[in-house]
C-alpha cells in the first residue's frame, strides 16, 4: 500500500502501475506531484452501530437543517434499523461517522436515502464509495433499479448522481404523510 512517503524514485515506478480505485489514482496522483497526503484517509464502509447515532444525528442536523417532523433524526433512525438495518450504511474515518446512506429494498425498487458526507470530506470520493455500497447491496438482493428523490432547492447534487450514471426521469414525484 502507498503511504505517501515513497522514496523519489517511486513516481517512476508508479507509472507502470494502473490504480483499480479513485482513491488509489488520487494517492497516485499526489505521489507523482510530490503532494503530501493530510486529508484522503481510506474510508470504512460499515452497518450503522449504536455508537454512532450522535455522530450521525450531529452530521444530519447539520446538512438536513429543515427536516420534516418524520424525519427528525433520532426517530429516522429508530424507524430504519426496525427494517433493513443491513442496508444502514455508514462511511468511518477514524472511527468517526461522516458520512451515510440509507437503503432499502422493496422487491420492486431500490431507494437511497440520506446520502450524506461532511463538508469537509467533500469531494474525495466518498460519497461516490458510499453510493457503490449501497447499490452493491441491493444488487445482491435481486435489486433491477434504483430510485432516488432530491428536493428540488437541492438540485446542485442532480450533478453529483449524473455522474455516478443516474439520470433525471421523467416523472413525477407525490407522497402523503400516514398520520
Ligand atoms: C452529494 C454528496 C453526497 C457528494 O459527496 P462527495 O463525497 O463530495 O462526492 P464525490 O467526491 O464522491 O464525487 C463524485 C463525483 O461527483 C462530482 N460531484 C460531487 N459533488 C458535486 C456537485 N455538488 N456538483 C457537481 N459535481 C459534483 C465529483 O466531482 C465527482 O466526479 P468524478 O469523480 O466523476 O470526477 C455531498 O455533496 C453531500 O453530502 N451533500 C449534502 C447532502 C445531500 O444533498 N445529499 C443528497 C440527498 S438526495
Amino acid at each position: 500500500m502507498l503511504t505517501g512517503e515513497e522514496p523519489i524514485s517511486a513516481p517512476f515506478e508508479l507509472l507502470l502501475c494502473k490504480p483499480r480505485t479513485p482513491a488509489a489514482a488520487r494517492r497516485l496522483w499526489r505521489i507523482i506531484h510530490y503532494v503530501p497526503d493530510m486529508t484522503d484517509a481510506e474510508l470504512e464502509v460499515r452497518p450503522y452501530r449504536d455508537s454512532d447515532e450522535p455522530a450521525v444525528v450531529a452530521l444530519w442536523e447539520r446538512l438536513f437543517p429543515d427536516a420534516r417532523a418524520w424525519n427528525q433524526p433520532a426517530a429516522y433512525i429508530r424507524r430504519k434499523l426496525a427494517v433493513q438495518r443491513e442496508l444502514f450504511l455508514v462511511g468511518a474515518l477514524d472511527g468517526r461517522a461522516v458520512a451515510t446512506v440509507l437503503a432499502g429494498y422493496d422487491g420492486v425498487r431500490g431507494w437511497v436515502y440520506h446520502l450524506a458526507v461532511a463538508p469537509e470530506h467533500r469531494r474525495h470520493g466518498y460519497g461516490r464509495i458510499m453510493m457503490a455500497a449501497a447499490e452493491e447491496r441491493l444488487r445482491a438482493l435481486g435489486c433491477p433499479k434504483i430510485n432516488l428523490q432530491i428536493m428540488r432547492t437541492n438540485a446542485e447534487v442532480v450533478r453529483f448522481y449524473e455522474r455516478l450514471g443516474y439520470a433525471v426521469e421523467d416523472r413525477v414525484s407525490m407522497g402523503r404523510a400516514l398520520g
